[in-house]
């Protein structure tokens, strides 16, 4: 529902359970949070804990500080905050650190090393009383225990979880997040394909290019036998009911087993790159293999690395254009080249004029990031023929009998 349909009340704080309430806000406008596409917003989430002594667990982007100061006050008066827990010093978070600060004038600030060390390069001149926690530290803060985990690199080197041992909640900074502005702050109010397409994107633009760490970190929380009945993120819905099926998901795409899947994805000219890989993708299909198809002019990069992250094999065509490949493919290979992606077979192709250089300095960018490649990459000179289409299905067929060995 667009934002101006809202009554006053919905800038109340949300109730998660006893004691715990959702107080941060929901951005419906951003489009480019950092150069991945959100077309659905994003909310900064910001979580207060009253047991007898106020929490505060992290603040928004500074431009929506009234709103986020809004749901505080309506079930306590800002200036009782006791505490302010800093999970991670991006400004998404600590945008608006300084400014409830002004008015939560004796709150003590609870963060790690490396976060305040962050903070205070974000925020100069602010004087903060800080408490620091280290992986493992655990705090009774009035009536509640509070459990502080590393998190280092799920985002940013500074980012830490808070797992509530009262009321088994699991603040998770960055890791599980979704880019999903809605009203409901619930997973199991939103359809589970939306939240888990939205999982996933967030997983393979925000966390992925660390998938090891992920895989370490993500045993080590669940190794400590803690009784997590929800996982509260930094942004979109908070995760309650079952909770194997997002941490099942963050296993498998952390521990990167590629699916029967191939991804094409290209920039075409005059229409005959297009063809190219249109006649490569049946190829690709014709014994099974799933494929997906973009065209970097109508689809943005973070979508397209959202799919190639379970893909076995990643085909990239571009035309070649003064001697060199097309700019979007190039925008898209360094997007893609910050993954450090691991198993991925790659290929290339492209239609060119005279000189034809792009197929091969793609295909070299994509040995370069440690791929299995197919060689020689696959040109056709002008408008393929049919002759140049079914070479163009064989290629398909060569890349889908590699992803059907690779994941046999
Ligand atoms: Fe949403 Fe790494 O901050």
């Amino acid at each position: 529902m667009p934002e101006e349909f809202f009554t006053e009340k919905s800038k109340d704080a949300v109730k998660i359970c006893d004691d715990v309430y959702w107080v941060g806000a929901i951005d419906y406008k951003i489009r480019d949070f950092h150069g991945y596409f959100t077309p659905h917003g994003t909310t900064y989430n910001a979580y207060l804990i009253l047991g007898d002594e106020p929490i505060l667990i992290d603040t928004v982007k500074r431009g929506f500080f009234g709103e986020m100061l809004s749901r505080i006050s309506s079930v306590v008066e800002p200036e009782e905050i006791k505490y302010i827990v800093a999970l991670h010093s991006e400004l998404d978070h600590s945008g608006s650190l300084p400014a409830i600060l002004k008015i939560a004038k004796h709150a003590r600030v609870i963060a790690s090393e490396k976060c305040q060390e962050f903070l205070k390069l974000h925020h100069h001149n602010l004087n903060l009383q800080v408490l620091t926690v280290e992986d493992g530290t655990t705090l009774k803060i009035g009536n509640m225990t509070c459990t502080f985990l590393n998190a280092s690199m799920l985002h940013w080197p500074d980012n830490t979880m808070l797992f509530l041992h009262e009321r088994g909640i699991l603040f998770s900074s960055d890791a599980f997040g979704q880019h999903l502005a809605t009203r409901e702050r619930f997973s199991d109010q939103v359809s589970n394909d939306v939240v888990m397409y939205e999982a996933k994107k967030y997983y393979a633009n925000i966390i992925s290019r660390y998938a090891a760490v992920v895989t370490k970190k993500l045993n080590d929380l669940l190794s400590r036998n803690f009784n997590i009945e929800i996982i509260a993120p930094a942004h979109g819905v908070i995760w309650r009911g079952d909770l194997k099926g997002i941490l099942d998901a963050y296993l498998k795409w952390s521990n990167g087993v590629p699916e029967k899947k191939a991804v094409v994805v290209y920039d075409t000219m005059w229409g005959s790159t297009a063809r190219m890989a249109h006649a490569i993708a049946s190829g690709i299909m014709s014994k099974g293999v799933k494929v997906k198809v973009f065209n970097l002019r109508s689809t943005d990069r973070s979508e397209v690395l959202t799919e190639v992250l379970d893909a076995c094999a990643i085909v990239v065509g571009s035309p070649t254009l003064n001697n060199t490949m097309f700019p979007t493919v190039a925008d898209f290979l360094t997007y893609l080249k910050g993954f450090k992606l691991k198993n991925k077979i790659g290929a290339a192709f492209g239609s060119y004029g005279w000189s034809g250089e792009a197929p091969k300095e793609v295909l070299d960018i994509l040995k370069s990031m440690g791929f299995e490649v197919i060689e020689p990459p696959l040109r056709t000179k002008y408008v393929p023929s049919e002759e140049d289409l079914a070479k163009c299905q064989e290629f398909g067929t060569k890349i889908s009998d590699m992803v059907l060995s690779k994941t046999a």
